[in-house]
């Protein structure tokens, strides 16, 4: 166990009443991440990724920028993560600019009224941890709560609340989403995996980890970072993110229960320890007999070939409520479309189906829309738009889109919840 220090008691109030924010991460967004994992998976060969990240959205220096808009427009409250990678870029050097650059951000929410929730790891590692096996190596839970630690007493008193690991079950979703198990696919996954390790080992990844290795060490590094977290800052939210998509059985043997234990595993226990759940859904997954159908025929889908259906939001905040017992917060809610008005549609959808199960009684805080601008998606690159605000490639403008105006009058006027 590492020592912790008692920071100060927290500084931020949350608003009074719901909270309504857009959601981003490091990588996505900061642009040159250079000493993270997924630089070196983007930009090696070979490689999953359509392209490397690169400059991103130049979040690190236009921050003041994206925050001043996000309020702007309506907003109360805003999730964004800090790189670990970039907070210890060598295995225990920590950097004191980085630090304090997140201080910067957070003083600046908070200087635009916009109340911080912050997330710790949002899939990217530092290098070196990958190097070693990720989540695989027995040290990793030590080292992840040493960081944790560190985050709690720098800046732990200036969040509104904190969240340990983005989508937690994340390898499980992806794996059944993405077809990542089937043959062709991670023959290629692993071959980038052994190029990034240059055969020294295996590469650690939170995306196409191997469960089987790194999963017990992942819950384990969740809960010891909530504890020095608490301990930081006794009376800081702390909570953890899931991936959450409405499971529907379909026909009279259908394996819905098999499907939500394989998506889930051990982490629907893992909230035990938490104030607070983030649930983020994007669409609904079929279980027949066989296990998961494909998506209806004649079905509309969004840009990430996944079903349009918005209201899948309702259900599982209700599955959430039901299976995990916390308070629950929306983390992440959006769709990936070249059409704005779709993404309006699906806005308007998703928040009416949350205010039918507010309306029932479950405890819902607040929803963060995926994702303030359009970004750096993972393996798809910078083709998949998920942003109420479009930003030029070259330049860096942002431009918000009718749907950042759409949301941003709901939040504003607060009618919907
Ligand atoms: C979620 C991720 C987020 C983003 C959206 C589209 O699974 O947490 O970073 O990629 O999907």
């Amino acid at each position: 166990m590492v020592r912790v220090k008692r920071a100060s008691r927290r500084l931020v109030s949350p608003p009074a009443g719901f909270l309504w924010g857009t959601a981003t991460s490091a990588h996505q967004i900061e642009g040159g991440n250079v000493a993270s994992d997924f630089w070196v998976l983007e930009n090696g060969s070979p490689t999953v990724f359509r392209e490397p990240s690169g400059d991103a959205c130049d979040s690190y220096h236009r921050f003041g920028e994206d925050l001043h808009l996000a309020s702007s427009l309506g907003f109360n409250a805003h999730r964004f993560g800090i790189e670990w990678a970039r907070i210890e870029p060598e295995e225990g050097r920590f950097s004191d600019a980085a630090l304090d650059h997140y201080a910067q951000v957070l003083t600046s929410c908070r200087a635009v009224g916009l109340a911080p929730m912050v997330t710790l790891s949002h899939w990217t590692v530092p290098r070196w941890f990958a190097a070693r096996g990720g989540f695989e190596h027995p040290d990793s839970p030590a080292l992840f709560e040493r960081f944790a630690a560190k985050v709690g007493e720098r800046l732990g008193p200036m969040m509104m609340a904190a969240t340990t690991f983005n989508e937690c079950n994340i390898a499980r979703m992806a794996r059944l989403l993405f077809n990542l198990d089937a043959p062709g696919v991670s023959e290629r996954i692993g071959a980038m995996l052994d190029a990034a390790g240059h055969g020294a080992g295996r590469w650690g990844n939170i995306l196409f980890a191997d469960l089987g290795a790194t999963e017990d060490h992942q819950v384990d590094a969740h809960r010891r970072a909530v504890t020095v977290l608490k301990t930081a800052v006794p009376d800081l939210p702390v909570g953890l993110t899931i991936s959450m998509q409405a499971v529907q059985g379909v026909g009279p043997d259908h394996r819905a229960e098999q499907l939500v234990d394989a998506l889930y595993g051990p982490w629907l226990g893992a909230a035990d320890v938490c104030d607070f759940v983030g649930v983020q859904t994007y669409t609904r997954i079929r279980a027949g007999a066989d296990g998961m159908l494909p998506v209806p025929e004649g079905a509309e889908r969004t840009a990430a070939g996944y079903e349009f259906y918005p209201q899948a939001l309702g259900d599982t905040v209700r599955f959430a409520a039901a299976r995990m017992g916390k308070p629950i917060y929306v983390t992440e809610n959006g769709i990936a479309t070249d059409d704005d008005s779709r993404r309006i549609a699906y806005i308007d959808a998703a928040l009416t189906s949350l205010r039918e199960a507010k309306a029932e009684g479950i405890d819902i805080r607040g929803y963060f829309h995926w994702s303030l601008l359009d970004n750096f998606e993972w393996t798809a690159g910078y083709a998949q738009k998920f942003g109420l605000v479009a930003v030029d490639r070259l330049t860096f403008r942002r431009t918000p889109k009718p749907s950042a105006y759409h949301l941003g009058r709901i939040a504003r006027e607060n009618t919907v919840l």
